[in-house]
């Protein structure tokens, strides 16, 4: 059974696809091929030049639009409100879709207001544009002050055993949003801790395997690896016929602690 998140009354595959750094046909071709392994969380990003390969892949697989769980994000470049509207615009044009199931504000803003960026996704959201909106790489304190201005879905950070965000992760599981976990196995990183390796063998497990399974088998947390090799891929798809024990998941959780990280 596909493992899925629930969030204010909305269903995301739990197990997502990253594409950072995947370019060209050969992005073009990951994603498809993404796809027939059975990944139904495609992300993206207007700074990842690659929206019109991943909307290739996507309409040349054959699996229906609303079956696919396409997330976006807009670059802090854009985040004043016309620029945010034509940035949102030319996501879907590259996409070739008319409608993202979820667009991000892809770093916190450095100058524009929160609001301003947030009003302007809303009014796209309004239009049945953007389904639901989010943020990536925000804490407690943004989280706290974007709430007050939209609905926000997830929060996109960096989590994986070696980086300890237990305060954002509480913080947003207590109000019923998502976290998506980027760079989940720490872009190769988490695949050499002790722990992960030991856990993999016990387990009869990848490293890598260990990583993801930790990160879904927390409440609300959904992950989206990367990988331009075909084996990780369906490595990586494949975690849904284990279970980490209570004590395995406390080990794990410690790496980061232990580690001050
Ligand atoms: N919101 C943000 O600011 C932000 C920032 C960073 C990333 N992201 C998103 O998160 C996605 C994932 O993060 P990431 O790409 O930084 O890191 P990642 O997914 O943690 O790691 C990707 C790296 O790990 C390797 N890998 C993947 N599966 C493996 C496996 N089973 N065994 C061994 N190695 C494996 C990949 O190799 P191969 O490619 O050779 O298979 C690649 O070098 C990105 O693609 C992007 O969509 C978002």
């Amino acid at each position: 059974m596909a493992l899925t998140v629930r969030v204010q009354g909305a269903t995301a595959p739990a197990l997502g696809f990253g594409t950072w750094r995947l370019a060209g046909e050969a992005c073009e071709a990951a994603v498809a091929d993404a796809i027939a392994v059975g990944y139904r969380h495609i992300d993206t990003a207007r700074m990842y030049q690659n929206e019109a390969e991943v909307g290739r892949a996507m309409r040349a697989s054959g699996v229906a639009r609303e079956s696919i769980f396409l997330v976006s994000k807009i670059w802090p470049d854009d985040f004043p409100a016309d620029r945010a509207r034509k940035a949102a615009e030319a996501s879907l044009a590259a996409l070739g879709v008319d409608y993202l199931d979820l667009m991000l504000m892809h770093w916190p803003p450095r100058t524009t207001p929160l609001e301003e960026t947030l009003a302007a996704l809303a009014e796209l959201q309004e239009a049945g544009k953007i389904l639901h909106l989010g943020v990536s790489n925000f804490g407690p304190k943004l989280m706290t002050e974007a709430v007050k201005h939209a609905h926000i879905l997830t929060n996109q950070i960096e989590y994986h055993p070696l980086k300890n965000q237990s305060e954002t992760v509480a913080w947003c599981q207590g109000r019923d949003i998502m976290i998506t976990a980027y760079s989940p196995i720490a872009r190769g990183a988490a695949l050499r801790d002790e722990t992960i390796r030991r856990i993999a063998v016990r387990q009869d497990k990848t490293p890598a395997q260990v990583c993801l399974r930790w990160l879904v088998q927390q409440d609300k947390v959904a992950v989206i690896p990367k990988a331009a090799t075909p084996e990780h891929r369906r490595s990586n798809f494949a975690i849904s016929d284990f279970q980490l024990s209570e004590e395995e998941m406390a080990e794990i959780s410690a790496i980061a602690q232990k580690r001050g990280s």
